[in-house]
């Protein structure tokens, strides 16, 4: 048996920032890792989510990919979906006899506030169209049909993401920012709104702070502070208006329902008004209040955040895989390994990191913490279980060889990439993507 195989060999399923800088952590520690990702293309959200024009970001994420992927230690699978209904599952994979499995799927489910109406035409989840805007495949080809007023329900930076959009690109005329609480807790960052703020309008921004300023000063928060730090985004950098979008914010408004016209579009959005209420922690909470408003717009869409998949083979609860409340492993008090509430017990070698730990919670940089964390965690589980079976890798690729459909592997997508970059070099363009997985495989020979 040569050196290679006495390596034991870990499983990571997806390969986005939690699963590849994991993927470079444990092969640094003398680990052979098999990366199983759904995609085509590694990156997840790196590639799918950040907003499609930052390409100096995103090809600096892709550069640190191409260089960890290069390993000889990685094995890359794309196009292979783990789950209960996918093309192999997590209990398949389990029987395997991998020394650890890191579920790095991100979030992958969209959540929802069970309002009536939001089965109508016209309301969307962020995700679908961030997905569509940064081309991946089937979203990339589908048609999203966006009216003119638009309420956006939720002011973290997902917003703003899809408000740019809506502003440079689709070009609405109003958008409506809706949060439950006040202008002083919002979420985005001032550099994420820098690309919007000159599209604000600015007379009915101070009218809605002066509408809420009482509600937000009875639990101690400052209006005037919140309202600078919204103007402190029309500075240098803010980006010029290309359109005559007009951006508002509703603040303290919790969605009540979504009214539909005749045609199952959508004729408004009543909101409650909220107050605030500041519990002992020191947060505050929204309460709904007995008054009610209709926003008139005609498309809602919703960016409150997402959820893991019920159906990728492990027990969710509220938005997340269930992790143990006493792990063995904890490293900065954090748990990272899943649990099974019905045995009462932790899934055996079952690891999560990223998004698919915590659901939308953070930027890569905190995705790339999270995974080095995780395997920090999984190598004390193999130090203290080392039972493996060193042919786990090879069992593996014998059963995706059963698959009826391509797999991707690093030489594949290599070549797909450089197919890419000479259209886009053709086109005169800074970045060309297929917009399908059926013209990628076949760029790619693989159809
Ligand atoms: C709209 C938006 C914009 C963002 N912009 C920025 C930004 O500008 N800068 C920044 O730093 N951060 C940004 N982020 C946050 C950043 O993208 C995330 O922090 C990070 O991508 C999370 O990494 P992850 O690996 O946990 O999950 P993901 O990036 O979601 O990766 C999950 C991977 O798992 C794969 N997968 C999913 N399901 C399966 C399955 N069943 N089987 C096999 N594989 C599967 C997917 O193909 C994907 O490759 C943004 C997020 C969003 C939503
Ligand atoms: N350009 C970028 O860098 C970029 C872009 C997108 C995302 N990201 C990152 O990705 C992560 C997720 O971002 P996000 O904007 O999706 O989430 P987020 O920052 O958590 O913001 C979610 C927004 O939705 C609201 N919300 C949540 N549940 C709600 C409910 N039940 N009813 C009404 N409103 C509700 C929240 O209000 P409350 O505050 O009241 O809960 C908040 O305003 C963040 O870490 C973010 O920084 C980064």
């Amino acid at each position: 048996m040569t050196e290679e195989h006495v390596k034991p060999v870990v499983a990571i399923i997806g390969a986005g920032p939690a699963g590849l800088f994991g993927a470079n952590s444990l092969v640094e520690q003398g680990v052979r890792v098999v990366l199983l990702n759904r995609d085509i293309k590694p990156g997840g959200l790196a590639e799918y989510g950040i907003y499609y024009d930052k390409y100096s970001i995103k090809e600096g994420l892709r550069k640190q990919f191409r260089k960890i992927l290069a390993s000889p230690d990685i094995t890359y699978y794309g196009n292979v979906r783990v789950a209960e209904d996918g093309d192999v599952t997590l209990a398949e994979l389990r029987q395997m006899g991998f020394a650890a499995i890191i579920v790095a799927v991100g979030a992958q489910e969209t959540k929802w506030l069970g309002l009536p109406g939001e089965d109508l035409r016209g309301v969307y989840h962020s995700k679908s169209l961030m997905y569509h805007y940064n081309d991946l495949p089937p979203y990339s080809e589908q048609e999203f049909a966006i009216g003119k007023r638009v309420a956006v329900i939720g002011v973290g930076n997902t917003m703003a993401d899809i408000a740019h959009w809506l502003t440079r690109d689709v070009q609405v005329d109003e958008i409506i920012g809706v949060a439950r609480r006040g202008p002083a807790e919002v979420k985005f960052t001032r550099q994420e709104i820098e690309y919007i703020a000159r599209n604000f309008d600015l007379e009915a921004l101070d009218a809605e702070i002066a509408r809420v300023a009482d509600r937000v000063r009875a639990v101690g928060q400052d209006p005037d502070e919140a309202k600078s730090f919204l103007l402190s985004a029309l500075s240098r950098k803010a980006w010029d208006p290309i359109s005559t979008t007009r951006i508002y914010f509703r603040f303290l408004s919790s969605p009540k329902r979504i009214l539909g016209n005749t045609e199952g579009g959508v004729a408004g959005l009543e909101v409650d008004d909220t107050e605030l209420i500041l519990h002992p922690d020191g947060e505050t909470r929204p309460r709904r209040l007995d008054t009610q408003h209709v926003l008139d717009v005609d498309t809602v869409i919703f960016c409150i955040g997402d959820r893991v998949s019920s159906r990728f083979g492990l027990p969710v609860q509220w938005n997340e895989f269930v992790k143990s409340d006493t792990p063995r492993y904890p490293v900065d008090g954090e748990s990272y390994e899943v649990f099974d509430p019905e045995a009462n017990a932790p899934i055996e070698g079952i690891f999560v990191a990223g998004w698919a730990r915590k659901a939308s919670k953070g930027q890569v940089g905190l995705a790339r913490k999270d995974a080095y964390n995780c395997v920090e965690a999984v190598m004390r589980y193999i130090g203290d279980s080392p039972v493996y079976d060193a042919e786990a890798g090879e069992k593996l690729d014998a059963r995706l060889a059963q698959l009826h459909k391509p797999l991707v592997r690093k030489d594949d997508w290599r070549r797909l990439e450089a197919i890419e970059q000479q259209k886009a070099a053709e086109l005169g363009v800074e970045l060309f993507k297929f917009k399908s997985n059926a013209e990628m495989l076949a760029a790619m020979g693989l159809a």
